[in-house]
């Protein structure tokens, strides 16, 4: 490759989950702190971060094809970007995307994005460079403080996975289970907070596996951070995903009757309503387990507002097992779901299972599923007209005097009036809408 001009704008475009968004947004500030500019809207930047997702299909297809049009519009504008290949494709096929895609300057994994800036350098040298190394704790330590200004903020406070569900990607491209030290969060925490959070969400591809040392030199898990983040001055929400039923533990379920600042909502995957099928994908669960842990968290509070994720579909799935899983939904009335077809994922046990289902039948099952989680996610909203509630505004809406924010069940609300970002109104709500609702403000209670 031959040297590049040092670029002096930057793109980092996410594909994938929360978690994945945090990483990109630690990705800019690491690309801010060597000087690049975000590249202003509808400008083309001069290195793009393509920063992907694996968990389900097509993903490393779409990164070629993301980088064929990178390539193509740079021919056009005579001017080729640098391009970085970062997340969970890197992780995975780093080393064919290097073989396969000359194009590509930088192949770097979600556990060495810390190292980014040596590897510009080499890549403005002519040198191409790849890392898919996995030192977790130490990327978090050398990357620089946070500056991102908004009401809300992702903490990534335990990365990887362990679980190894049959179906499952992530124990391959995000490592064993880290959890990050309790100081290092408090002190993330204090500064986000000063950047403006109101609200921070703790993320962790099993976020309640958390356990650390407190400033006392006790052992806590995820419960007792919360406890301690919710002592923070100016942080007025917390929220956290994503969990795996196995993980909570008695404190973590308290705090939800404890803690005002955390907010009623928990997204809790089940996957499937059937016990073959769950055991199928190693979840180490069974359907009644669920119920009964959901149980615990409506028993200290009522109100919580439950989310979850399906996949349909998997290798080996009836007709009658999938009813189970409509069977859950019913018991259960999600505020709120995420619903896929199965993908299998190379390399991943049940990719290689008998029985992999039709295109078809998925699609089917995938339909009736998310017929009856509209109509649930429609019911919740419907149910919480009447009531009043407070709604942190992130955004303006399209109209004048429109703005947008979210109920603490982590409804999206509009509203009508004086408000300005990052206060938190309270508002009654007036007409649901299946993904939103309407209300009119009262107050303004903190600004
Ligand atoms: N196919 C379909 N869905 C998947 N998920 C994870 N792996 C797969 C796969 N191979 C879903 C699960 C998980 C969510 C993040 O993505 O429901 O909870
Ligand atoms: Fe994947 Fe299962 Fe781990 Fe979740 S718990 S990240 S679905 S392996």
């Amino acid at each position: 490759m031959k040297p590049q001009t040092p670029p002096k704008t930057y793109r980092v475009k996410s594909f994938g989950c929360q978690m994945n968004v945090y990483d990109g947004e630690r990705m800019a500030e690491l690309l801010g702190e060597k000087g690049l500019h975000s590249a202003p809207e509808g400008e083309e930047a001069d290195l793009v971060v393509l920063n992907t997702c694996h968990i389900r299909e097509k993903a490393a297809e779409k990164v070629y094809s993301d980088i064929g049009r990178l390539v193509k519009a740079g021919e056009e504008a005579g001017k080729a970007p640098m391009i970085a290949v970062a997340g969970c494709v890197a992780q995975a096929e780093g080393e064919e995307i290097m073989a396969r895609a000359p194009a590509v300057s930088m192949v770097v994994g979600p556990q060495a994005y810390h190292r980014l800036p040596e590897m510009l350098d080499k890549a403005v040298q002519g040198e191409r460079a790849s890392d898919t190394d996995m030192p977790a704790i130490a990327k978090f330590d050398s990357l620089p403080q946070r500056t991102r200004r908004s009401p809300t903020a992702f903490l990534t406070v335990q990365e990887g996975c362990d679980k190894f569900c049959t179906y499952c990607v992530v124990p391959y491209t995000r490592g064993a289970e880290i959890s990050r030290p309790f100081g290092d969060l408090i002190a993330e925490a204090r500064r986000l907070i000063e950047a403006g959070a109101r609200e921070i969400t703790l993320l962790g591809q099993n976020v309640n596996a958390w356990a650390g040392e407190d400033d006392k030199g006790h052992d806590v898990g995820l419960g007792g951070l919360i406890h301690a983040l919710a002592r923070l001055d100016g942080l007025e929400r917390i929220r956290y995903t994503t969990s795996h039923p196995n993980d909570m533990d008695d404190a973590l379920i308290a705090a939800h009757g404890e803690v005002d600042k955390l907010m009623p909502y928990l997204h809790l995957p089940v996957q499937s309503g059937n016990d073959r099928v769950l055991k199928a994908m190693n979840r180490a669960h069974t359907a009644e387990s669920y119920m009964r842990l959901l149980e615990r968290f409506r028993a200290v509070r009522p109100d919580i507002a439950l989310s979850g994720d399906f996949i349909v579909g998997f290798p080996g799935e009836t007709e009658a097992e999938f009813e189970d899983t409509l069977r859950i939904v019913d018991e259960v009335r999600y505020a709120q779901a995420f619903s896929f077809k199965y993908s299998p994922r190379p390399g991943t046990p049940a990719a290689t299972m008998v029985g992999q289902i039709a295109r078809e039948v998925m699609d089917d099952r995938l339909q009736r599923l998310q017929a009856r989680l509209n109509r649930d996610q429609l019911a919740f909203n419907e149910a919480s007209v009447g009531k009043t509630c407070s709604v942190l505004i992130e955004r303006k809406g399209k109209h004048p005097g429109q703005w947008l924010g979210k109920s603490p069940w982590l409804q999206s609300v509009w509203f009508e009036g004086e408000a300005a970002i990052g206060d938190l109104v309270e508002v009654e709500l007036l007409e649901a809408g299946p993904n939103s609702v309407m209300g009119r403000p009262l107050a303004t209670v903190s600004a």
